[in-house]
């Protein structure tokens, strides 16, 4: 069998993590897929920063595009970030040019979900996601291919695992809520927009891409109600753990009578419950399906290793010749749900 050719754009924390990957443990990608993984082109905004690996070994390019479009890649791994800018451009660039595409950008795919699957599935070309939703578990995978036989009844799940550290850390030092979020701005916890993770709004991204793969719906960020954390106190914390309680950025997407309810805020749930006990930056999702009732899948969600993980697995799928559509049904089979009536005030 031919090797199988990366190219690599964005070389920070998740680019690194793969590099490391590739390099590490070539002959268990190899023996697990019977083929070689090997790099060919990376990319990143400087050309001259340590990275604490060695990449001379691979072609350099400036522009994303670049890699994205090189005879000598198979597949284009993009690992910049944002919903738009190089991270679009150089995905719809690789579609165009007939490669598969692995990415980790939830942001992209909550917003251009649609547009991309439609393009990747008229290429014929495989748009594989698993590092976007809750890190390095694989919750994308057991949606699209262990729980297909079932009809998903809801979803429920810690998705962020920045407000799960920020809540946690107020409850167990009693600190306040600007008190820690410095912290965990210092300690690099938080994305370069922290807006995205105190906002809800990274998680939001995560749930609205669960909800397209879970109910066979067109992704639709902009029907999931939304609150994030930057109105927790610690007084609320204290009075909810009165009670019993712990507080979560929880996310929760079901069909109901009223229409697709998908909701993304803090929520109350009971301390001794797995939710309550979920600590620091780890992700749990819970998925209920008419057969298997629930399977909960509980992780770290962020992080170089755990991250990267994610993405070699979808690479790992690729070089095994596995082709699945992009949210688990043909993209244009899947439709318009109705968006159920807000429960907030
Ligand atoms: P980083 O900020 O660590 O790395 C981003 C990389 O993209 C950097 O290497 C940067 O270059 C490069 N880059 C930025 N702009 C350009 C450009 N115009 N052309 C080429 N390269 C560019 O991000 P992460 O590794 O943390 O995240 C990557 C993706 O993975 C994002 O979509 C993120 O949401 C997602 N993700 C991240 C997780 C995590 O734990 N970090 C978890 C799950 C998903 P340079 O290094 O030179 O600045
Ligand atoms: N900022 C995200 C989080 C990174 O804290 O969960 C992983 O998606």
């Amino acid at each position: 069998n031919a090797p199988l050719r990366l190219g690599i754009a964005g070389l920070g924390t998740v680019g690194i993590g793969v590099v490391k990957i590739v390099r590490q443990h070539a002959a268990l990608l190899e023996a697990r897929t019977g083929r070689k993984i090997e790099i060919s082109a990376v990319s990143a905004r400087s050309r001259d920063k340590d990275r604490g690996v060695p990449l001379n070994g691979y072609v350099w390019e400036d522009d994303p595009v670049a890699v994205a479009t090189r005879d000598d890649v198979d597949i284009y791994v993009e690992l910049i970030g944002g919903t738009d800018g190089p991270a679009k451009a150089s995905v719809e660039a690789a579609i165009a040019a007939g490669k598969d595409v692995v990415t980790a950008n939830k942001a992209m795919l909550a917003i251009h979900g649609q547009a991309l699957a439609e393009a990747a599935e008229a290429k014929g070309v495989s748009l594989r996601y698993e590092a976007a939703v809750a890190g390095g578990i694989p919750v994308i995978k057991s949606l699209t291919e262990g729980l297909a036989g079932n009809e998903i009844t809801r979803i429920v799940g810690v998705m962020n695992g920045s407000c799960n550290y920020i809540l946690t850390r107020m409850e167990s030092a009693g600190l306040s809520y600007a008190e820690v979020f410095a912290e965990a701005d210092g300690l690099g916890y938080l994305e370069a927009d922290p807006q995205l993770d105190v906002g809800g709004i990274d998680a939001a991204h995560k749930l609205a891409i669960l909800s397209s793969i879970a109910f066979g719906t067109r992704v639709d960020f902009d029907g999931i109600e939304l609150e994030g954390i930057e109105r927790v106190s610690i007084d609320d914390i204290h009075h909810a753990a009165d009670m019993g309680y712990k507080i979560k950025l929880l996310g929760v997407a079901q069909k109901t009578g009223r229409g697709l309810e998908q909701r993304m805020m803090p929520c109350l749930v009971p301390d001794t419950s797995p939710f309550g006990q979920l600590q620091g930056g780890t992700n749990m999702v819970a998925v209920e399906g008419h057969a298997v009732e629930q399977v909960v899948l509980r992780g770290p969600g962020a992080g170089e290793g755990p991250t990267a993980s994610a993405v070699m697995g979808d690479v790992c799928d690729i070089a095994r010749g596995l082709r699945l559509p992009v949210f688990g049904q043909p993209a244009d089979t899947l439709t318009d749900a109705p968006r159920a009536a807000s429960i907030l005030p």
